[in-house]
C-alpha cells in the first residue's frame, strides 16, 4: 500500500520535528565493522516485511532474509521454506480470530509475536497507551513463555504519547506484561539520524530490562515517493545495515518493504533490494 504509506509519511513530517532539513547530505561513514550478518542465536537479524507472500522469495533467495512478517496473523500464502514467519497484532480489527491462529501457528513452532501497529498514529492502530497496556495483557501476555513476546511498534514520532514518549508510557503502565523485547519504526533523512533513534529506542528497552529492540519498519523518505529503490537507499542501506548487525541490543530488523517501487523492481530485486540482500 505505497500511496498509504507515502500520505503516512507526509503526515509525519508535516507534524513533527523529526524530517531532516531538505537537501542535507550524509557523509559516508567508512566503518571498520565486519559485516556480522548473524544474530547471536545464528540467524540473520533481517527480515521481509510484505503484503503479497509470493514476493518473499526475491528477498529470501540469498538466505540473508531470515524472517518475515506482514502486519497479520495469517501468512497470506506461502513463505519459502528458510523464513520464519512472525505475526502480529496489528490492532483491534484483528481481535477477531487471534487466539485461534496464534495457537495454529505455536502448534507449528511460532517463536515470536509482534504487538499492534504504531498505536501513536490515529490512520494505524490508534490506541492510548493505557488501552494499550490493557488489550496487550489480554491477547498478548496470554502466550507468554509459549511465543517470545515483542511490544507495540511506535513511530520515531516526537511529542506527548508519540514515538518513544507512548512506548515509556506504555511499559509503565505494562510493567506485568512480559514484554521481552521493544519493537520501532523509523522514517527519515540521514543514516546518522536513524543511528540516534536506534541508539535512544535500545536505551528506553535497557531502563526496562528488556534486552532486544526490532526495527519492524524503516526507511528514507525519500525511498517512499514513487522513486524507491534507488543507488541513495542502497547507500543508506550499505551503510546501516553493518551497523545494525553489530548492533548487540538490535534483535532483528526489516526494511520497507518487500514490495515493487520499494526493495523489488518489477518481478526483481531494485538497486536497495540488492543492497538488503548482500
Ligand atoms: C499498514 C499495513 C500495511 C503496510 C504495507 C502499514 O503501514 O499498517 O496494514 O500492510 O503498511 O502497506
Amino acid at each position: 500500500m505505497v500511496s498509504f504509506k507515502s500520505l503516512f509519511t507526509s503526515a509525519l513530517l508535516a507534524s513533527s520535528a523529526l524530517a531532516a532539513p531538505h537537501g542535507h547530505t550524509h557523509t559516508k561513514l567508512h566503518q571498520n565493522l565486519d559485516p556480522v550478518k548473524r544474530s547471536t542465536n545464528g540467524t540473520s537479524k533481517r527480515g521481509a516485511a510484505y503484503n503479497d507472500a509470493s514476493l518473499v522469495q526475491h528477498l529470501a533467495s540469498t538466505g540473508t532474509v531470515s524472517w518475515a512478517y506482514d502486519w497479520n496473523m495469517y501468512t497470506m500464502g506461502d513463505l519459502p521454506g528458510t523464513v520464519e514467519f512472525v505475526p502480529m497484532l496489528w490492532g483491534s480489527k484483528m481481535f477477531t480470530g487471534w487466539f485461534a491462529a496464534i495457537q495454529t501457528l505455536l502448534n507449528s513452532g511460532n517463536k515470536y509475536i509482534l504487538g499492534f501497529n504504531e498505536p501513536d498514529m490515529a490512520s494505524q492502530a490508534a490506541m492510548s497507551s493505557s488501552d494499550a497496556a490493557g488489550y496487550y495483557r489480554n491477547y498478548i501476555t496470554t502466550f507468554a513463555g509459549k511465543s517470545k513476546l515483542v511490544s507495540p511498534a511506535v513511530t520515531n514520532g516526537v511529542g506527548s504519547d508519540v514515538g518513544l514518549d507512548w512506548m515509556r508510557n506504555f511499559l509503565n503502565s505494562c510493567t506485568d506484561c512480559g514484554v521481552e523485547a521493544l519493537a520501532v519504526h523509523w522514517y527519515g533523512d540521514s543514516a546518522d539520524d536513524f543511528k540516534t533513534f536506534v541508539g535512544k529506542a535500545t536505551a528506553l528497552a535497557d531502563e526496562f530490562n528488556i534486552g532486544e529492540t526490532w526495527v519492524t519498519e524503516f526507511a528514507l523518505n525519500s525511498d517512499l515517493s514513487g522513486s524507491g529503490g534507488s543507488s541513495t537507499s542502497a547507500d543508506f542501506l550499505t551503510e546501516v545495515l553493518p551497523w545494525l548487525d553489530a548492533q548487540e541490543k538490535v534483535g532483528r530488523y526489516a526494511y520497507f518493504m518487500c514490495s515493487d517501487g520499494h526493495l523489488l523492481s518489477g518481478s526483481g530485486l531494485s538497486l536497495s533490494g540488492k543492497a538488503y540482500v548482500a
